[in-house]
């Protein structure tokens, strides 16, 4: 080995790059984009002005708003020919599968992408644009709907709640209660400094690789069930203890267990929060007036609350400043909502879409190296080759 490497299993304790974008206080449990709180953010501000601050630094005057809106509402049509690429997937084919299936098919209808880049603003607008629009076909497709056009009389979220939920015998309605729900959501969603999913998005990006290619690693990298497809485990997880008459306490102790149950809570712990996440503050409190206002009782609600109660106070969890993430509570939303399980993961997908493309943009603008870490090797030292007829 030339010099020596300090080694870091998941990078618990490298800096990976200098940026400006989101800053985040694990000790205080503070989050905040370009400066702003997301607590002011996600009470004052549409997903598109948070996508806008992430993406090119500032809050959009209310022209350069109309004009980033309008052309992203221009855009949310998906090329006819990626429709036979999504009719190649099973039925039953997992929506994170299908989304950065297709997203990665991106980069061949828009080869300007590799070639030097092509216009990297127009590939941000044809990504926002068009990634609601892909993910409710997997929905629509797993019910044997017709999938939905974008209406380009709809706002942002809107839209998608029509592409999800509207149905040619009848007209759908979008309720503001669940729009708004979904925009604090999406905001909540935006942006974490160097997560997997960011990290992942930044190391592909450093290769040259499109930014198609970078996006769709990022959501292969959230699916895993550690980082967004947490959001998925949580919900089923609270399935399992209701159906298991509700005892948070036997669930507490065999995570307490985790050597031999090898069971966790999903929803629980963070590598970087070691007090409560903020945005999990937020959710819990928005679960309750959404429910409230959709007139929803959902039982798992209770018992989320009844496991969150029982981790705060045991020991095991004091110990390992193990609270609730933003994954615990997001999960009762989605499905007040209407939204099923296993679109969970993508809705965190496209909420987090404008931080991945902020990152990369970031990443590029700042012309960092290509990522290439080393290890501490520990296989075999130097050995003659056997030939065959010796073995
Ligand atoms: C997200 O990085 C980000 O910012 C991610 C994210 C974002 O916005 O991008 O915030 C989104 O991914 C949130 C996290 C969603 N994942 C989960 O809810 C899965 C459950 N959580 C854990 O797997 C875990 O807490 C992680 C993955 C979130 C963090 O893992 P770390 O930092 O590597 O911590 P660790 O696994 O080393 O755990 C430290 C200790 C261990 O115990 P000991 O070995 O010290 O005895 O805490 C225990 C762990 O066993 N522990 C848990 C636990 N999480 C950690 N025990 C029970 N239940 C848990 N959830």
């Amino acid at each position: 080995q030339t010099g020596y490497v300090t080694l870091d299993r998941g990078y618990k304790n490298t800096g990976a790059t200098q940026s400006g974008i989101t800053f985040l206080d694990g000790e205080e449990g503070i989050l905040r984009y370009r400066g702003y709180s997301i607590e002011d953010l996600a009470s004052k501000a549409t997903f598109l002005e948070v996508s806008y601050l992430l993406i090119y630094g500032e809050l959009p005057t209310a022209e350069q708003y109309e004009t980033f809106v309008n052309s992203i509402r221009r855009h949310t049509l998906v090329n006819e020919d990626m429709r036979k690429i999504f009719d190649g997937f099973p039925v039953n084919a997992h929506p994170m599968c299908v989304l950065a299936s297709l997203v990665s098919a991106m980069s061949a209808f828009y080869p300007d992408s590799h070639e030097g880049n092509g216009n990297t603003d127009q590939h941000i607008i044809r990504l926002l644009a068009k990634l609601p629009t892909i993910a409710t076909w997997s929905y629509k497709r797993s019910l044997g709907h017709p999938t939905n056009y974008p209406k380009n009389n709809l706002d942002y979220i809107p839209n998608f709640l029509n592409m999800m939920f509207a149905l040619p015998v009848e007209e759908y309605k979008v309720d503001p209660v669940v729009a708004e729900a979904l925009n604090v959501l999406l905001i909540l969603h935006a942006d974490h400094e160097q997560n997997c999913s960011t990290s992942t998005v930044r190391l592909v990006g450093s290769s040259q690789a499109n930014i198609y290619s970078s996006i769709s690693a990022g959501i292969q990298a959230l699916w895993g069930p550690l980082h967004g497809g947490a959001n998925q485990e949580v919900i089923e997880m609270l399935e399992d203890i209701k159906a298991d008459g509700g005892d948070v306490g036997k669930y507490i102790d065999m995570a307490k267990n985790a050597k031999t149950t090898g069971f966790r809570l999903f929803g629980f712990g963070h590598r970087v929060y070691k007090n409560f996440d903020p945005r999990a503050k937020i959710i819990k409190k928005a679960a309750d007036d959404v429910l409230n206002k959709l007139g929803v009782n959902d039982p798992v609600l209770e018992i989320a609350k009844g496991l969150e109660e029982a981790a705060l106070n045991d020991p095991y969890f004091v110990q390992r400043k193990l609270y609730p993430n933003v994954d615990f509570y997001s999960g009762i939303i989605y499905r007040a909502l209407g939204i099923p399980t296993n679109m969970f993961t993508v809705m965190f997908a496209i909420g987090r879409l404008p931080g991945w493309i902020a990152q990369w943009k970031e990443m590029r603008e700042q012309k960092e190296p290509i990522g290439r870490p080393r290890q501490i090797y520990t296989g075999a030292t130097l050995r003659e080759f056997v030939p065959l007829e010796n073995r």
